[in-house]
């Protein structure tokens, strides 16, 4: 269990972490502090977020504000515009699995205006972008980067936080293959930055969408049969699994999302 904590620490920067049975149950227990705080609204991105994002506030009697982004970054002057200290802001560090986003400025705006900040970390984890935000939060769930197939955590340096969390269950047989996960994530990150070059390289006469971030999925934009059909044909020959958009959970606009997430 310390192992675990200890480099959960490691991966988020911060000194709190709190085990939980599943991502969606880390979102609840972050929109229950929510509202212990008297926060009122909910930010979340207007494409490239996760399901839960625009169901779950409302459980919790928060509204939900949408803010632009330009193709699943956060448009920041929009940010800038809706954060206030009446809401949070609950949005992936690389949404959609394709594009890092600007945690750094995103905190910068979030704290001048004391709008919580909360970065959903399951596709960013192992990189920097996971050590961003008041609260930090990831799924282990299949197909994610710590692909344990269960559990997750939230991770905060704030001992008001943590204090005010409800409780939250995790398996403790799982934590040997836990802490396997751990030691496989930088080769299977590795694997994960190989494959995408790859098809970035193979696909440089299609319009990949912020194909310059670091990611891990590749989105290829279609706006005829044709070019969907080479998309899908180079997956089929190479073996890669591909989802289709408009998605909330990638981009709203024609595109194949080649899930590389899911080697
Ligand atoms: C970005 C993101 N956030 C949250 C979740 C929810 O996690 P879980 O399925 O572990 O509840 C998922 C995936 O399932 C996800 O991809």
């Amino acid at each position: 269990m310390q192992e675990i904590l200890k480099k959960l620490q490691e991966l988020t920067g911060k000194k709190h972490i709190q085990l939980t049975e599943r991502g969606n149950k880390s979102i609840k227990l972050i929109l229950d502090l929510a509202n212990q705080l008297e926060k009122t609204t909910v930010l979340i991105p207007d494409q490239g977020g996760w399901m839960t994002y625009k169901k779950y506030p409302k459980k919790f009697n928060l509204e939900i504000k949408e803010v632009k982004t330009k193709q699943g970054l956060l448009d920041l002057k929009d940010l800038e515009k809706k954060a206030d200290k009446n809401s949070i802001l609950l949005t992936c560090s690389m949404p959609g699995y394709f594009a890092v986003d600007n945690t750094k400025k995103i905190k910068e705006i979030c704290g001048n205006k004391n709008c919580l900040f909360v970065n959903d970390a399951s596709g960013s984890i192992g990189t920097d972008a996971a050590k961003t935000g008041d609260l930090v939060f990831a799924s282990f769930g299949k197909w994610k980067p710590i692909n344990l197939k269960y559990g997750g955590f939230i991770a905060t340096n704030s001992d008001e936080f943590y204090e005010k969390f409800d409780a939250s269950y995790f398996e403790e047989t799982m934590y040997d293959d836990l802490k396997k996960k751990f030691e496989e994530l930088p080769k299977r990150l590795n694997e994960f930055k190989k494959t995408r070059k790859q098809i970035l390289d193979d696909l440089q006469s299609f319009e990949i969408i912020h194909k310059d971030k670091d990611g891990i999925n590749v989105i290829v934009k279609f706006d005829d049969k044709e070019v969907k059909q080479r998309i899908i044909d180079y997956c089929k020959e190479n073996k890669l699994e591909y989802t289709e958009c408009p998605r909330y959970i990638r981009v709203n606009e024609p595109a194949l999302s080649i899930e590389v997430k899911r080697l």
